[in-house]
């Protein structure tokens, strides 16, 4: 039988809990580690799923890899395989990533098309253009990227339609060993893009701008391996447990974060009178009373994330009057809302916009998570509810959060997996 989180709600959140290494940073740095001539050590990486799957996949293609305490070795010496087969990449959208790294190491690279999370369609189109204009010849038919080398590989402009992060990820990732200048426009901010530009400079890559929505690069001919990388904190992560603290009326300190990514969250919690308030790298969210209602729009970064879209959703759901949260980004993530109607929860969809008219209470009921963040939103309805709820599609979930029972455990919840 599978697994369901059985959680009985209305405890509240108190006490102090660490925050993980970041998932999107993660699966996007272990990746670029197979660039080097040398192995890489990467600390602060997440025990998720996620991780998991990128070290099967790893010693398939024939590095050595060990993963342990959050520590992980890679030495991509042995690789000599170019191929990955379906079964290894089907849930994961990050996969992708070892498109540009597997060509710049072995020439050629074949890569199932990525999985992920079902949250509407998710093109590839800007990889392929960017990788393309980089003088990679590039196929897709059949369901597997197919990307190689070709004599005219480097440097080149890429303007990217929309700031992807996986299109401005797999970008840095092709640039940094290709001949020449490359510059990239329009790319994505977020905090995970910086990091991985950082990760890729202390191999010895030349990227100037990440963070700015104009990257430089200058390729190298080789890169070594990075001595000791520390991974940034999960802004994502951090967001649900601020998120789930004020939605049940919690006390709680979230440990070694960094407050500044998470700035267009705690405007928003500060609008619905929560209190937050940070100190070098510790955010302290407390909250008492009644929430007022909100309206939210997702953007990319430094604008409301899309991942946090559905947890705020369901926080809320119970309060006075009326609010809305707006998606721009992914046309489908609008899934759980069901199943936050199930639990009592009055939310509508119109258009891309959830309109949401607050209730008292929610009250536990079985529910289904259908990805990785709206099993989030459901934990956080189901730690506010009245009376147990039994969550499945709990494989989601352990894709992205690292050991979410412990700690919602450790702040007094009333959790556990069955
Ligand atoms: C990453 C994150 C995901 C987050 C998302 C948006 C990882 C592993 N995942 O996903 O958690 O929700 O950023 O912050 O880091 N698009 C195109 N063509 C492309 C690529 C994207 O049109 O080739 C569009 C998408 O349909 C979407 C938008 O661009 O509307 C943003 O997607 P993107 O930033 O690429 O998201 P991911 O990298 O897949």
């Amino acid at each position: 039988m599978s697994e369901i989180l059985r959680i009985r709600g209305g405890a509240k959140l108190e006490g102090t809990v660490p925050i993980s290494g970041s998932k999107n940073a993660a699966v996007a740095i272990i990746p670029a580690a197979i660039l080097g001539d040398s192995p890489s050590v990467i600390h602060n990486l997440p025990d998720i799923d996620d991780v998991y799957s990128f070290v099967k996949i790893l010693r398939y293609l024939g590095a050595e890899v060990e993963f342990e305490h959050g520590t992980m070795r890679v030495d991509p010496r042995g690789i000599d395989r170019f191929e990955l087969p379906d079964e290894m990449v089907n849930r994961m959208r990050a996969s992708y990533y070892l498109v540009p790294t597997l060509m710049n190491r072995m020439g050629r690279a074949a890569v199932p098309t990525p999985g992920g999370c079902n949250i509407g369609n998710r093109p590839i189109d800007l990889t392929v253009n960017a990788l393309t204009s980089l003088g990679s010849r590039v196929d897709t038919t059949g369901g597997v990227i197919r990307a190689e080398k070709t004599g005219d590989f480097g440097g080149s402009n890429v303007y990217l339609r929309v700031p992807s992060v996986g299109a401005t990820i797999n970008t840095m990732l092709a640039a940094v060993m290709a001949p020449g200048r490359t510059t990239i426009f329009n790319a994505a901010r977020e905090p995970h893009i910086v990091d991985t530009a950082n990760f890729l400079n202390s191999m010895g890559a030349k990227i100037r701008g990440a963070g700015m929505d104009t990257i430089r690069i200058e390729g190298v001919p080789v890169l070594h391996g990075s001595d000791e990388y520390w991974v940034i904190p999960d802004q994502i992560e951090t967001g649900t447990l601020m998120i789930a603290a004020a939605a049940t009326k919690g006390d709680v300190y979230l440990s070694g974060t960094i407050p500044t990514h998470m700035e267009s969250l705690t405007a928003k919690l500060l609008e619905m009178g929560v209190d937050v308030q940070s100190e070098d790298d510790v955010i302290h969210v407390r909250s008492v009373g009644d929430h007022r209602m909100i309206e939210v729009t997702t953007a990319v970064y430094p604008g409301f994330p899309t991942d946090l879209q559905q947890p705020l959703t369901a926080l809320m759901t119970v309060g006075w009057g009326r609010g809305r949260m707006t998606e721009t980004i992914f046309e489908n993530r609008f899934r759980y809302l069901d199943e936050l109607n199930r639990m009592g929860a009055d939310v509508r969809l119109r258009n891309n916009a959830a309109e949401i008219n607050g209730v008292e209470k929610l009250y536990g009921a079985r529910v289904t998570a259908t990805d990785l963040r709206a099993g989030a939103a459901l934990v956080v309805a189901a730690l506010m509810a009245e009376g147990v709820s039994e969550i499945s599609g709990v494989e989601y979930i352990k894709r992205g959060y690292e050991h979410i029972d412990e700690k919602l455990r450790h702040l007094g919840a009333d959790i556990e997996y069955i």
